[in-house]
Parts: C-alpha cells; sequence; structure tokens
C-alpha cells in the first residue's frame, strides 16, 4: 500500500518586528503552496534577534488566540491544509519559543520549544509540554524547532510516538543541521520538514546570519527537496507515508525492536 501526500517548506526573511507585514507575505506564499502540510519558520512573524524581555514581551502573542494563529486558522481552512508556524507564546508573564498547529479546523495544538539556542535562554522559559504527535489523519506529525535537531533525543521520541513526518521550524544559524537531518531521518527512518528562514539581522551590534537551504528529509536517508541558500521560497515533495512505518531495515533489523535500551542508561 502507498499513502501518498504533499509536505512543502516556505522559507521566508522575515523583517523583525514588523509582524503584520510578515504575515501577509507568509500568507501570499501559503496561497501558492498545494500540500497537505505546510512548515513555516521558527518565529516567522516576528524576526528572531531580540534584544530585551521587553521587545520579545512586545511581539509575543495567547496561544490561541492570537492574531497569528487566527489568520493562519483561516489560510488553513481555505488551502485545506494543516500548517505548522513559529511565533513568541505569551501566557501570563512567561513567554515560549513555540509553534502552532493549525488544522483545516482552526487550532489543533502548540509545542514550546524544549532545547533553547544561545540568547533564547534570557528571553523564553524552556518548553514544559514534552514531544507530542498529533494525528492529522493522512499521517502523524511531531514537530521541533530549530536547535532541537541538536539533540537526537527530539526526534527519537517522537518517533517513538508514532510520528511519520517531523515539522522543524528554524532559524539556522550552525551550518551542520541540513546534513545532520539525514543521519536524523535515517535513524529514525521518518520524513522531515525543515523550514529555516534566510537573510541577515543585524541588531545592537549582534549580526545573525541564517543559511536557509530548507530541506525536506526523506526516511531513506534521500534529501527530496532543498532551498537556496539566500532566497524566499516555497520547496514541496510528495511523500509515501507507509515509508516511515516500516522500521525494518532488513530481514534481521527492525531498528526500534533491536533497541538494547537496558545499555542506554
Ligand atoms: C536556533 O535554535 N534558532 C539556532
Amino acid at each position: 500500500m502507498v499513502i501518498l501526500m504533499k509536505a512543502a517548506f516556505i522559507q521566508l526573511n522575515p523583517v523583525f518586528g514588523e509582524i503584520e507585514g510578515n504575515i501577509e507575505k507568509a500568507v501570499t506564499l501559503i496561497e501558492r503552496t498545494d500540500a497537505e502540510i505546510i512548515v513555516l519558520p521558527e518565529l516567522f512573524n516576528t524576526g528572531y534577534l531580540i534584544t530585551s524581555q521587553q521587545e520579545a514581551f512586545d511581539l509575543s502573542e495567547p496561544l490561541p488566540g492570537g492574531k497569528t494563529t487566527e489568520t493562519l486558522s483561516a489560510i488553513a481552512r481555505k488551502k485545506n491544509a494543516h500548517i505548522v508556524a513559529g511565533l513568541i507564546e505569551r501566557q501570563d508573564e512567561n513567554l515560549f519559543n513555540s509553534a502552532v498547529i493549525i488544522s483545516p479546523s482552526g487550532y489543533l495544538g502548540k509545542y514550546r520549544k524544549i532545547h533553547l539556542f544561545n540568547e533564547e535562554k534570557l528571553w523564553f522559559q524552556p518548553g514544559d509540554l514534552g514531544f507530542n504527535v498529533f494525528d492529522i489523519g493522512i499521517c502523524k506529525i511531531g514537530v521541533i524547532v530549530c536547535f532541537d535537531w541538536f539533540f537526537p533525543e527530539s526526534m527519537r521520541t517522537l518517533a517513538l510516538k508514532g510520528a511519520d513526518v517531523i515539522c522543524h521550524s528554524a532559524n539556522l544559524v550552525l551550518p551542520f543541521c541540513q546534513d545532520a537531518m539525514i543521519t536524523r531521518c535515517l535513524e529514525n527512518r521518518v520524513f522531515a520538514v525543515t523550514a529555516n528562514r534566510s537573510g541577515e539581522e543585524e541588531r545592537n551590534g549582534k549580526k545573525f546570519c541564517y543559511t536557509g537551504r530548507s530541506q525536506i528529509t526523506g526516511p531513506d536517508a534521500k534529501i527530496l527537496c532543498r532551498a537556496g541558500a539566500v532566497t524566499e521560497e516555497i520547496g514541496i515533495a510528495e511523500i509515501d507515508v507507509t515509508l516511515s512505518r516500516d522500521k525494518n531495515l532488513n530481514y534481521y533489523n527492525h531498528i526500534f525492536l533491536d533497541r538494547r535500551e537496558k545499555f542506554y542508561h
């Protein structure tokens, strides 16, 4: 049996603080995207290089209930698509680097980034919701945000929970992730959609260059689609979800049943 579906990333270069314009650009690109799952970058609506707690607070929104979730819900309904997108979540006085998961019927859930990178530790609380799998009908998705890739436990946990496709919202600055995702997907036999941002940000004497090269990676270590380094673009791949459900590497090796957990502690 084959279960075919389309997965897409949207690679963007958001303008810091210009929430309305950034959302508008994302919606324009989503309009042109024909896929069941569409992944947007980390903090796609605000930009990344925050310089103060107040600034982060001013750019945040409740999740669900904020303007970004509302706008993405409308376009998800129109396109009959699922959307995963990164934003700053505010809950009382706490901020999280979160991703929202939206179905054609509206808000489905959220993920709060567990492994915070660099100065994110000054602005955000570490994620406290764990790694959860969302059943979207045609497949099961798991969500990670950017630096989570560095910790093999992130994708392993989601794969063990049954995720077929890892939706990876990112603002990558190190040059390693795109190649590392080949191994991450191979060792878990899952698909991954890494939606990275492109461009540079220079604020308060700090400069970050984002690596672009968003990527869709298959369970057989194949790169199904890769974006340019400095572009804004849509990438789409047709994937057969059943490939992620077959964890047999050969007649003798099942990659999960062969795990020797008692030696891993
Ligand atoms: C990152 O986690 N944004 C590098």
